[in-house]
């Protein structure tokens, strides 16, 4: 697909059999660009870039080279989803790179939310580089940029390229299969290449990860906390039928403690804010009015199951005020 600009007459892709349309298009011109190359591809788990990844393993299979970089900021099952889709049932040629303790070694103690993303952002593409330079051949890069990446990178409100800043000698053609499809589009080519619905439909998830929701600076103990309650929003969300109908929610733990009582026992534990909104474009938000009794629930699951936790709270502003994410 070449050119940044969608044909006026280029169709919506809404079924299944223009998916297919589209899937045989790109497999075709995707083999004409690639020829007998290799293809590197950062492959988070995400919806974009797991799709460019589907896309790419039908064209040209073991030519494509996925890394999965865990920053140990990931959802709980994240990881082992990734490794299980694409290595296992997709047979990809997958390189998981364990990267837990460089990324919390670097953010520890590290308080301000924007050096916090920072070091996520330099020290994912200093991983990714060095993997890029462990491999021979590789000419193309993969990227899951999608058509609203290139109108806002237009606009000038943000970059699009995904794995921007790799130094110059790794400057390598881009691959960009779905860059003229909206993100509905890219779910339902998603849907036709075989992904999970899990993937496919998974609500946004920001690059930094839980490392915006363990508020503050960094701390192993409180990130597990933040993981585990994270699993239990999302199952409860899932078994009451709001998953797929709220549009983002998650959870935040701030870096401090407050007094409980267990057992006739005094306890120091960490506040877990649950946060549930409603948006079409993430610039304005709703917060969506969760049944008083599944808060309850969620809240004894979480106190009992989450360790050195001992209250959960309900994030009730919309944005603005407050905007999404806690930092
Ligand atoms: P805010 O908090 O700005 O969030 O209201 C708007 C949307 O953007 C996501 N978000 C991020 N995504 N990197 C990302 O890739 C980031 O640093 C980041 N910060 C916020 C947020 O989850 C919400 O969907």
């Amino acid at each position: 697909m070449t050119g940044n600009v969608r044909p006026e007459n280029m169709e919506r892709i809404t079924t299944p059999a223009l998916a297919e349309a589209f899937i045989e298009e790109q497999v075709k011109e995707l083999r004409a660009q690639i020829g007998d190359k290799k293809v590197l591809l950062a492959l988070s788990g995400g919806v974009d870039s797991s799709v460019v990844a589907a896309l790419l393993i039908k064209a040209v299979g073991q030519q494509l080279v996925c890394v999965h970089v865990n920053h140990g900021l990931l959802r709980k099952g994240e990881p082992e989803q990734v490794i299980e889709v694409f290595r296992n049932q997709m047979n990809a040629n997958l390189i998981y790179v364990d990267a837990v303790d460089r990324f919390l070694d670097k953010l520890a103690g590290v308080a301000e939310p924007e050096k916090k993303r920072k070091i996520i952002g330099a020290e994912f593409i200093r991983v990714f580089e060095e993997e890029a330079r462990k491999l021979d051949g590789i000419e193309f890069l993969g990227q899951g940029t999608i058509y609203p990446d290139i109108l806002e990178s237009e606009d000038g409100v943000k970059a699009h390229h995904n794995v921007g800043g790799l130094p110059e000698d790794l400057q390598f053609e881009l691959v960009e299969p779905v860059k003229l499809l909206f993100k509905d589009e890219v779910r339902v080519v998603g849907k036709a290449l075989g992904l999970p619905d899990g993937m496919v439909f998974r609500q946004p998830f920001p690059g930094p990860g839980l490392g915006v929701r363990c508020l503050g600076a960094i701390t192993r103990d409180r990130l597990e906390a933040v993981r585990e309650s994270d699993a239990i929003l999302r199952e409860e969300f899932a078994k009451n039928g709001l998953e797929g109908k709220v549009w983002q929610y998650f959870t935040a733990i701030p870096d401090f403690k407050s007094v409980g009582v267990t057992d006739g026992k005094r306890t120091e534990g960490w506040p877990v804010i649950l946060r549930a909104i409603n948006t079409k474009d993430a610039m304005t938000a709703t917060v969506e009015n969760v049944p008083f009794e599944l808060l309850q629930h969620i809240t004894r699951r979480i106190t009992s199951e989450v360790d050195n936790v001992n209250r959960v709270l309900f994030d009730l502003t919309p944005k603005p005020c407050a905007t999404i994410e806690w930092e």
